[in-house]
């Protein structure tokens, strides 16, 4: 049997007497796009953090594709495949949108310093097809037009896609997103719901995904765990979770009982 892409077992992450996440078991395969929800505050982020290397879980255990990657560095594990967004978008902000997704993709050059320093054949010939990768990566995510722009120029909706391109860029086999649609108006949100299953189909990764928009959550997802408190308190498909009591109780419901 195929191994699953990311399988995080049992972990749980303390913060001095604080639990932020506690026993956490997930799965993703291989081109599943899987959302992580939760109100405020229920250790979405820090699930992020400890599947990524930002944080050394206090026990448990996070494989890729078989391999434990438990409390690896950061960078590491971006070498082994999982690339991500961040909640508070990090952006090179005084760099180019071009210049933002070419650094990126400089974590994969093959050739070393002696090489670029010496310009060799192999070393141009490398060069040429990032630029090329960069530029379909530009106009895939729409923001073609705008390679010379400053980044933090941008609007914000254009700035988490081009965060999505320079994790992109990196050659992921998994994608982690912490609240793409955060600031986005609704046709902003509704293309993005889009982009998401085009990068999912087109590059053929999976996606764990963190929203707050409902509706994106429930169009993109195969499946969705249920974080409250740390817990995890549900997992299913889009419509088992929609009906799931526990889930209304602590967070769908939230919405209607402020109406
Ligand atoms: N480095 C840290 N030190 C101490 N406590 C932390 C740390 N990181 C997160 N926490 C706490 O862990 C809990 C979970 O936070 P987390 O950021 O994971 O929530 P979240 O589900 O992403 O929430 P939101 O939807 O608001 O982004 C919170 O109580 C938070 O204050
Ligand atoms: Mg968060």
């Amino acid at each position: 049997m195929k191994p699953h892409v990311l399988d995080v077992s049992h972990a749980t992450m303390q913060f001095g007497g604080l639990i932020a996440v506690n026993d956490l078991c997930m799965v993703i395969d291989d081109e599943e796009i899987v959302s992580l929800i939760g109100p405020n505050g229920a250790g979405k982020t820090t699930a992020f953090n400890m599947i990524t290397g930002m944080y050394k879980p206090t026990s448990g255990i996070v494989s890729l594709n078989n391999h434990d990657i438990t409390g690896q560095r950061p960078d590491r594990i971006a070498a082994q495949g999982i690339a991500r967004t961040f909640q508070n978008i990090r952006l090179f902000k005084a760099l180019t949108v071009e210049e933002n997704v070419s650094i990126a993709q400089h974590l994969r050059l093959k050739s070393g310093w002696p090489a670029a320093t010496l310009r060799t054949p192999r070393y141009r010939r490398e060069v040429t097809l990032m630029k090329r990768h960069t530029e379909e990566l530009l106009e895939y995510m729409g923001l073609s037009e705008q390679r010379n722009e400053v980044a933090g120029s941008l609007p914000y909706g254009m700035q988490r896609k081009l965060e999505i391109a320079r994790a992109l860029a990196t050659g992921p086999s998994m994608l982690l997103l912490d609240e793409p649609a955060a600031g986005m108006n609704p046709s902003e949100a509704e293309e993005l719901k889009s982009l998401i299953l085009g990068v999912r189909d087109g590059f053929h990764i999976a996606v764990l995904l963190i929203e707050h928009h409902m509706d994106v959550v429930m169009g993109l997802s195969d499946r969705i765990y249920v974080l409250n408190y740390g817990n995890l308190i549900a997992s299913g498909t889009p419509k088992e979770i929609q009906k799931n009591e526990d889930v209304i109780a602590a967070y769908l419901g939230v919405d209607e009982d402020d109406a």
